[in-house]
């Protein structure tokens, strides 16, 4: 996830920007870059690659004077990483340069406008328009510029900004990406983490969505989106700098649990227009998707399983038959595949060996490739023939969570997008289940906050030696993700099963007090999974159920709840799948195990 810091004061900029990027750098990036000003003009030094590479050019921060500037690391989202895409971007006479967090979705439109006029654009990212904007609306006053330009933004940003006939201020700016000001003695700074501040200050300000500010060594003023002042209070953080990159929390697998209500709205926001579902930042001809005969999904892992809830999505709306393969078995087994169809490949990091051979097999077969991937300039986004981004932000932890929920979150506007371009549902129905998808990040927020007792749950059953996790249609998708979380970080066996086929051989495997994880989210098939539940019951197992607010006749049926909010019920996998793995978060806690570094598991299996 990219990093931004800001500083304004007395001492040597560059050097304090450089620090405040070093402790960016567990977020994840590809580049880095700065901007200072130094006697009225703005000295810029980007570098692709790690940080040490912008420290060689720059003979660690010394060769770059000035005592105001700002600061970047990038993970490619718009352009492949390099120096040219890398942040700050400046304008073309060099008075403005800026450093973005963020997507602004209305960029193309943007784009288009400022080209017209006859604004030069150097790199293919969303950013760059800021800074011509900037530009644009200048008369002498960087306020107004900066007010003018974030009011035709759309989407995400965490902007800093600075202006060289300013210079002693620093301008900063959020809306829905994470933005704090850091107040020190005669000196003061912004961030997009307070990692990147707590060795200088602990003295910060959270300011609010819309808010922006104007910073200098001694002042720090806060303006609404409308330009009134507003009064923003202080904090003081009490995180040292390892709590800081974890945001807090114990471990990144935890972090990147509750970033997902944000990580699956990245994924969401930038493809609705006016209420309709466009892929346009994939460059996804419409006649690709129309009239496809077949759909034929590999992936690895949990991305395997994303593609398994996305069968049964796409199947009923769009009625298009879908084959999910394993990508190492895909490569071997001589799949039958042509042009006509649509082969999709899903990968977190797009590096994975199997998935890129799959990849490479059906092109050569003469099929389209559409890649479903996280990483930005990976090998699986370079090869295939179109991309959708999920935009989770880089994932640390090994286990995935929010890498796996975006890629769900991707095949619910891909299912409801296939069956209107393929009529099998009408406008108003894409309308309707578009809007569902946009309740998502909402559920996935509640999902959460639903389940207090998840810690408690987990200590009760942390010394269970083997689970069974059962469920019906997407539920089932669910199960074979929430058993793989429990085994990945816990090393306690599990295993997934369609609750109708349990009762042909596993069945054998449950006896007194093992613990049965029932999925019963499905209203439609609610009596079978009930009795389902009644044959393992009945063999002495323990039910942990969970169900939402239209299940609850399942309670009388199980030991113990966690409840899933209500939303449209074939799209709620992503939501579903939070709890269980919190569930497995706080058992492998209680059991003592290395969470974010499972023994034996790699992130990126890059080798067959
Ligand atoms: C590894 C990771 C899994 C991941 C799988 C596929 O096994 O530990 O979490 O699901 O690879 O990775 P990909 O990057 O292709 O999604």
């Amino acid at each position: 996830m990219c990093g931004i810091v800001g500083y304004v004061g007395n001492e040597h900029a560059a050097s304090i920007l450089i620090e405040g990027l070093k402790k960016l750098e567990y977020r994840g990036y590809d580049s880095a870059g700065i901007a200072v000003i130094n006697n009225k003009e703005i000295n810029m030094i980007k570098a692709s690659g790690k940080i040490k590479n912008l420290c060689e050019k720059t003979d660690d921060g010394k060769s770059i004077s000035g005592t105001i500037g700002i600061a970047h690391t990038r993970w490619a989202t718009h352009g492949a990483p390099n120096d040219a895409n890398a942040h700050p971007h400046v304008s073309n006479n060099k008075k403005f340069a800026v450093v973005h967090n963020g997507i602004i979705e209305n960029y193309m439109e943007l784009k288009k406008e400022l080209l017209d006029k006859g604004y030069k654009f150097n790199s293919e990212t969303d950013t760059e328009v800021i800074v011509h904007l900037l530009d644009m609306y200048y008369d002498k006053d960087f306020k107004i510029a900066l007010m003018k330009t974030i009011s035709r933004l759309e989407g995400s940003y965490a902007l800093g900004v600075i202006c060289k006939d300013y210079p002693d201020t620093m301008f900063a700016a959020m809306l829905n990406s994470p933005l704090i000001i850091g107040v020190g003695v005669c000196e003061n700074y912004f961030a997009s983490d307070v990692t990147a501040l707590v060795q200088r200050t602990k003295n910060v300000i959270y300011i609010e969505e819309g808010d922006f500010a104007e910073i200098s060594s001694n002042t720090i003023l806060i303006y609404s989106n409308t330009g009134e002042p507003v009064t923003r209070e202080k904090t003081r953080i009490v995180w040292d700098v390892e709590a800081a990159e974890k945001g807090g929390y114990e471990h990144f697998m935890l972090k990147e649990i509750m970033e997902q209500p944000r990580a699956i709205k990245s994924a969401i926001e930038p493809r609705i227009k006016k209420g309709c579902i466009s892929f346009e930042d994939s460059n996804i001809p419409t006649d690709l998707l129309e009239g496809i005969s077949r759909i034929s999904i590999t992936a690895c892992g949990s991305a395997y399983h994303a593609a398994c809830a996305g069968k049964y999505m796409i199947e009923e709306l769009a009625r298009i038959p879908v084959d999910v393969d394993l990508a190492s078995e895909f490569r071997y087994r001589r799949p039958i595949i042509d042009k006509s169809t649509l082969v999709i490949v899903i990968s977190q990091s797009g590096e994975t060996a199997d998935t890129i051979a799959a990849l490479k097999e059906a092109k050569e077969n003469g099929a389209s490739v559409l890649a479903i991937v996280n990483v930005v300039g990976s090998a699986i986004s370079k090869l295939a023939d179109y991309v959708i981004y999920t935009w989770a932000g880089p994932e640390i932890a090994v286990a995935t969570t929010k890498g796996y929920t975006t890629q769900v979150t991707v095949l619910c506007l891909l299912s409801v997008y296939l069956a209107e371009k393929n009529k099998k549902i009408d406008a108003e129905t894409a309308l309707r289940l578009t809007s569902e998808i946009q309740k998502i990040p909402q559920l996935a927020q509640r999902a959460i906050d639903l389940n207090p007792q998840i810690p408690y749950l987990a200590k009760k059953y942390h010394n269970e030696r083997s689970m069974f996790f059962i469920g019906r249609n997407t539920d089932y998708a669910v199960c074979l993700e929430g058993s793989l979380k429990l085994k990945e970080i816990s090393y306690i066996h599990s295993e997934a099963y369609a609750a109708g086929e349990l009762k042909h051989g596993t069945i054998a495997l449950i006896d007194n007090d093992r613990l049965v994880v029932a999925l019963a989210c499905n209203d439609r098939l609610l009596d079978k999974l009930i009795s389902n539940i009644r044959e393992v019951k009945a063999r002495g197992a323990k039910v942990l159920g969970v169900i939402t607010e239209r299940s609850t006749k399942i309670i009388p049926e199980t030991d113990d709840i966690i409840y899933i909010p209500v939303g449209e019920t074939l799209f709620n996998a992503v939501v579903q799948v939070i709890p269980l793995q919190m569930f497995a978060y706080y058992v492998a806690l209680h059991n003592g195990c290395d969470i974010d570094k499972p023994k034996n598991l790699a992130k990126s299996v890059t080798v067959e």
